[in-house]
């Protein structure tokens, strides 16, 4: 089973969210692929109601506090109410632009395990990291801040997202990304005594590249940008992995 998870980020109205549902009706779904979508939380219950049989649908962000006087933001209860399957916490455009820590990113994860929604916890190197050689070092660093002291029964992924490759068409070689994400099973196994852990990919994925970026033994599948935002292109990705077509 491979896992194509898309993140929308701030884009679409409900026109387009109402076209989109259409168009991927229309589409005939590979078997051996799980289809995920981070929505905008205003689109979560439409998305819910018409495409939950066909793709999980999750959100892109939480709070990391249950209630109270945080202004503007949408907790993980709250998103019981619509039931929301996962979310996506630690995004490097959450780090980055609205200046989130690990320490924050670790309570996140806290309220998405206690309200019974999947955390998916996006890390990654920035351009400097890499060409500094760190990598490794701020992948580990990422993995045991955001996880430190949590309960990890349940379910949750890893997205490896470098940040130089998100939005800008460059991809780290298929041997990168299959070594990076080989690394973050290894620090979850040791370091933090977690097996099983989906680990996808993230960063200019396409239908045109996937098959090959994602063809690494320990990559479990991607977590998709700008081509997740038409339902075709998006489906095509998953359709490109998969031998067994419906
Ligand atoms: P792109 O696929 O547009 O590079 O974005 C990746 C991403 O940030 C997914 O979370």
């Amino acid at each position: 089973m491979k896992y194509i998870f898309g993140n929308w980020k701030e884009n679409h109205t409900m026109n387009d969210v109402l076209s989109y549902i259409k168009e991927f009706k229309k589409q005939k779904l590979p078997l051996d692929v799980c289809y995920g979508l981070a929505v905008p939380y205003l689109y979560l219950q439409k998305m819910n109601q018409k495409l939950s049989k066909k793709c999980k649908i999750g959100v892109q962000n939480v709070s990391f506090s249950e209630k109270g006087e945080f202004t503007g933001e949408i907790s993980a209860k709250m998103l019981t109410d619509f039931s929301c399957d996962f979310s996506l916490v630690g995004h490097s455009e959450r780090r980055q632009k609205f200046k989130e820590t690990n320490e924050e990113i670790n309570k996140k994860i806290e309220m998405c395990f206690n309200n019974g929604i999947m955390p998916i916890l996006c890390v990654g190197e920035t351009k400097e990291e890499k060409e500094e050689g760190k990598t490794k070092k701020v992948l580990k660093t990422q993995l045991t801040k955001c996880l430190k002291d949590i309960n990890l029964s349940k379910q949750f992924m890893v997205a490896y997202e470098p940040v130089w490759a998100i939005g800008t068409g460059l991809t780290p070689t298929p041997k990168e990304i299959e070594d990076n994400i080989a690394y973050i099973k290894k620090v979850l196994e040791e370091n933090i005594k977690k097996v099983g852990v989906c680990v996808l990919y993230g960063g200019s994925v396409n239908p045109q590249n996937a098959k090959e970026l994602l063809n690494g033994k320990s990559v479990d599948g991607a977590l998709v940008g700008g081509a997740s935002l038409n339902a075709k292109k998006f489906i095509d990705i998953g359709k490109n992995l998969a031998n067994v077509r419906r």
